[in-house]
């Protein structure tokens, strides 16, 4: 059985970035929190709490210290609030996530609605939504788009959360475009990083008997690359770490491919890789 990892594996820049700087104010201060996890990652969020990382849910409890922001941003509501209890903040939103939340509040402030093709329930959807100042409707796919009933003359715009698929964003795209609104504004703001990654994880998917996915089930990037690569492969599981596999799936499969969220360590892939190497000499 060969093993094959997918052209981009590993922590994108937006989430190495994050990491370093939360680590660099963990070496420094103590009472650091997180609100939330810092990123999708249980095994990185566990290292992270044992250097002094506390991970809350709200700002009510925080009285002092430092407050990191995750790549996924953070509310301007909720910013304000942190501030305004003179805690420190340490903001490590993704340039690519900055670059959506300056859109969102450019086209709201344009007298445009704004749609927000993505998961409602996600930290950076929930942020863009406070970013459009109340004129965001979240959307998932064209399905949903379809139900949506712009009015005569109006003007409508269209994002992405940045971890999305571009196939999803184009489908949702035409289906608004359908609806014959008076102005129509469509902005890109997927991330290149989670692109290029959902190109890479179809190209090994098309290729390759067995996929897996390796990355946090509440990792957007992570389950996207799943849905993307299953669609090519119905053999294509998401798996935490290496204690997820399971032997059935690799019965008679001559090729295995490998592709990871943009939160997944390059440490767990390694564990995958080597379980795997067990497994084809009988020990899995
Ligand atoms: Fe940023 Fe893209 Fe990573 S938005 S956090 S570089 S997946």
């Amino acid at each position: 059985m060969r093993i094959r990892l997918a052209e981009r594996c590993g922590f994108c820049f937006g989430v190495k970035r994050a990491i370093d700087m939360a680590g660099a104010v963990l070496e420094k201060g103590r009472k650091i929190y997180s609100l939330g996890s810092l990123i999708h990652n249980k095994q990185v969020v566990e290292k992270l709490s044992a250097k002094g990382l506390k991970v809350v849910d709200g700002i009510g409890r925080i009285k002092s210290g430092t407050v990191v922001i995750s790549s996924h941003g953070l509310s301007p509501g909720t910013a304000a609030r942190i501030r305004k209890k003179n805690i420190r903040i340490v903001d490590t939103t993704c340039p690519f996530v900055l670059n959506a939340q300056r859109i969102a509040r450019y086209l709201s402030g344009e007298g445009y609605s704004v749609i927000i093709v993505g998961d409602v329930k996600h930290p950076e959807v929930k942020a863009l939504i406070d970013f459009a100042s109340g004129r965001a409707t979240v959307i998932r796919d064209a399905r949903a788009a379809e139900r949506l009933d712009p009015a005569e003359n109006s003007r409508v715009s269209v994002i992405s959360q940045t971890t999305q698929s571009m196939d999803n964003f184009i489908e949702v795209a035409s289906a608004i475009l359908a609806k014959r609104a008076k102005e129509v504004r469509i902005f890109n703001t997927i991330c290149r990083d989670a692109e290029c990654r959902q190109d890479a994880a179809r190209r090994l998917a098309r290729s390759v008997d067995v996929m897996l996915v390796v990355g946090g089930r509440h990792s957007a990037n992570t389950r996207r690359l799943y849905e993307v690569c299953r669609k090519i492969l119905p053999r294509t599981h998401l798996i935490e770490n290496e204690r997820g596999m399971r032997p059935e799936w690799f019965r008679k499969a001559k090729e295995v491919g490998i592709t990871s969220g943009a939160s997944t360590p390059d440490w767990i892939i390694k564990k995958v890789v080597t379980a795997l190497n067990s497994k084809r000499k009988g020990r899995l």
